[in-house]
């Protein structure tokens, strides 16, 4: 099947963008929220339609892309797979073509990457990764913004990644070679990243079977859940095998004394982390959250004005 071949600019992994546009879209995120703050009316978008297709379920991240389009002034359109011909098998590559001839963007949350490839390969318009199993840009573009509204560059720094090597703990490990940081893995035997990746990314990222000493001077702690959505059946053997790797007191007492907290949300307390941490005073995670809707505004900026 013929490809589009397309000049427009797409976000399925962390490294479609260039360290210095990392950078830039973080910058330009905190100035959208300082101007959302400040009440300013910012409708670049007039007119723009975002599908939002979701073949997985989603809180943050359909509110956040809603919200955001709406604010600068386009609209945006929930697709469930459930209620599309998508569900029913059409081919991915015909929607593609379809929707990117009717609205301005796309943003997909599936279930395998290729998914999100092959879609962006049929499409006119930019796609954009809302979670897949081996990705989850979005969200760590948040947490990046995080880090650096709270701590200054991330560059140089030790984040440790305390739980299972998914989507997240992938995404962490792009982001630690374009941003140049150290990212030690806490993972228990046998739920390691994918090995390609690890060692495409070995000169910033360790794994260790250990949470404590991969936390040990960390400036950054993150963890996720057990199960991801995938892997929900999965859920009752997981929690014996990653009982040992709980970010609780203890791991978080072993790194930096100003270290922060971050976890994509949702999660669930008692299990990967407890509610003493993500509660507590090092926690980030409502600013994490809240970033999700100024760094995808600055996104669609990025992707519907300045890449025209
Ligand atoms: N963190 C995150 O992507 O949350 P949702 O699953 O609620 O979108
Ligand atoms: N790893 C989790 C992240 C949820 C936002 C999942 O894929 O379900």
């Amino acid at each position: 099947m013929q490809a589009i071949p397309s000049t427009c600019r797409h976000l399925l992994s962390l490294t479609d963008l260039a360290a210095a546009e990392v950078r830039a879209l973080i910058a330009r995120a905190t100035e959208l929220k300082a101007m959302r703050r400040r009440g300013e009316d910012y409708r670049p978008l007039r007119h723009r339609v975002l599908a939002m297709i979701f073949e997985k379920s989603s809180t943050r991240t359909r509110v956040s892309f809603e919200a955001g389009m709406a604010q600068l002034g386009g609209h945006a359109m929930f697709l469930s797979a459930r209620d599309t011909q998508l569900g029913r098998g059409e081919p991915v590559e015909d929607a593609a073509r379809v929707l990117s001839r009717m609205v301005d963007a796309v943003m997909i949350r599936t279930f395998e990457q290729e998914t999100v490839e092959r879609f962006a390969a049929h499409s006119s318009v930019p796609v954009i990764n809302g979670l897949t199993n081996r990705l989850h840009p979005c969200q760590v573009l948040a947490d990046i913004q995080t880090y650096v509204e709270h701590r200054g560059d991330i560059g140089g720094r030790r984040v440790a990644w305390i739980g299972d090597g998914n989507n997240m703990c992938q995404t962490y490990m792009e982001a630690a070679r374009l941003l140049d940081f150290e990212l030690r893995i806490g993972c228990p035997a046998g739920f390691e990243p994918e090995a390609g990746l690890l060692a495409e990314c070995a000169d910033r990222c360790e794994i260790m079977h250990d949470p404590v000493a991969a936390a040990a001077g960390a400036d950054l702690i993150v963890t996720d859940v057990w199960a991801s959505m995938h892997q929900e059946d999965e859920l009752a053997t997981r929690m014996a095998q990653f009982a040992p790797f709980q970010v609780n007191e203890a791991v978080m007492a072993g790194a930096a004394p100003d270290a922060l907290f971050m976890h994509c949300l949702p999660a669930h307390r008692g299990e990967e982390v407890t509610a003493a941490v993500i509660d507590g005073p090092q926690s980030v995670v409502w600013d994490e959250a809240e970033n999700r809707l100024h760094v995808q505004k600055a996104l669609l900026e990025f992707l519907l004005v300045l890449g025209r």
